[in-house]
């Protein structure tokens, strides 16, 4: 059975969709059949994987509100860079209105992998900023949930009420939902600002889960997102983060 891992965190721009991709991107090279999800309106995810969003006819919104009983194959698009993709585009913001009055909302996105879920090793969904329905159903398909936190001043604000969700997710809806981990991301060895955020990640969070190690801040992984691949794909590499995704690569294998 694959693991369903979502990258989740209500605040916006802390590298959620950068580490599905290259996440995913790393566990591939391990030889791992590998799903990228996108359940974000804003579509980075499907950008970053070299699509324009808005060319595309059917998305995962048509899979999460279809029009008709008629059982459709998902609009999985394979093979972009050794991963297969279930895009989004805007349309997808329709789906938080429309998504109140459906039946079993919360388990919309658990039914709609479930059929695909035997032919990966591991799906990795990538969440809007925020702690809205499309958040709360990924939460409730995912085996584990990585948090990524940027290290910066205001890292740690609203983690209580994510933590409450996870804990309301867990108790309600998915008893088996792990925290696989807190990913610190945009690190910068030599700011000290940065180390003092980052220890305070340590000591705030070390006893609710693993703190994976920091992803560094570099100017490579924001190019290979507009280039449309993931970063060990790029000509410009930045070794110490294709290192990283290696490890945490390794990690999610060990969950
Ligand atoms: N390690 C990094 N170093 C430098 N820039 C980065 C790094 N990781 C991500 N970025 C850039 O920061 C921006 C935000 O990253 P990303 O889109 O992955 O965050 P997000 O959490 O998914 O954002 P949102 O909440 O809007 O979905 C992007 O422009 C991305 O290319
Ligand atoms: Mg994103």
């Amino acid at each position: 059975m694959s693991k369903i891992i979502v990258l989740f965190n209500q605040a916006g721009g802390v590298a959620k969709s950068t580490t599905t991709q290259n996440l995913g991107y790393h566990l591939s090279l391990r030889q791992h059949r590998v799903l990228l999800v996108d359940i974000d309106p804003q579509s980075s995810l499907t950008s970053f994987m070299g699509l324009e969003p808005s060319d595309l006819e059917t998305t995962i919104y048509d899979a999460l509100l279809p029009k008709d009983e008629e059982e459709k194959p998902l609009p999985i698009h394979k093979n972009l860079h050794s991963m297969d993709l279930l895009p989004a585009n805007i349309e997808l913001a329709n789906a938080e209105q429309e998504l109140i009055f459906a039946e079993l909302r919360e388990l919309r996105l658990a039914q709609v992998l479930e059929p695909v879920r035997d032919k990966y090793d591991f799906i990795l969904i990538d969440c809007p900023p925020s702690l809205g329905i499309l958040s709360h159903i990924s939460l409730v398909a995912a085996t584990h949930v990585i948090v990524p936190i940027q290290c910066q001043f205001k890292a740690l604000k609203g983690t209580d009420s994510l933590l409450k969700t996870l804990a309301r997710i867990r108790k309600r809806l998915n008893p088996q939902l792990k925290i696989a981990g807190f990913l610190p991301t945009m690190y910068q060895t030599s700011n000290s600002l940065d180390n003092r955020t980052l220890e305070s990640i340590s000591e705030q969070l070390g006893e609710v889960a693993t703190i994976f190690p920091p992803m560094p801040r570099a100017t490579a992984v924001a190019e290979a997102a507009e280039f449309g691949r993931p970063l060990a794909l790029c000509p410009n590499k930045h070794k110490p983060t294709l290192e990283l995704f290696d490890q945490l690569a390794i990690a999610m294998e060990e969950l």
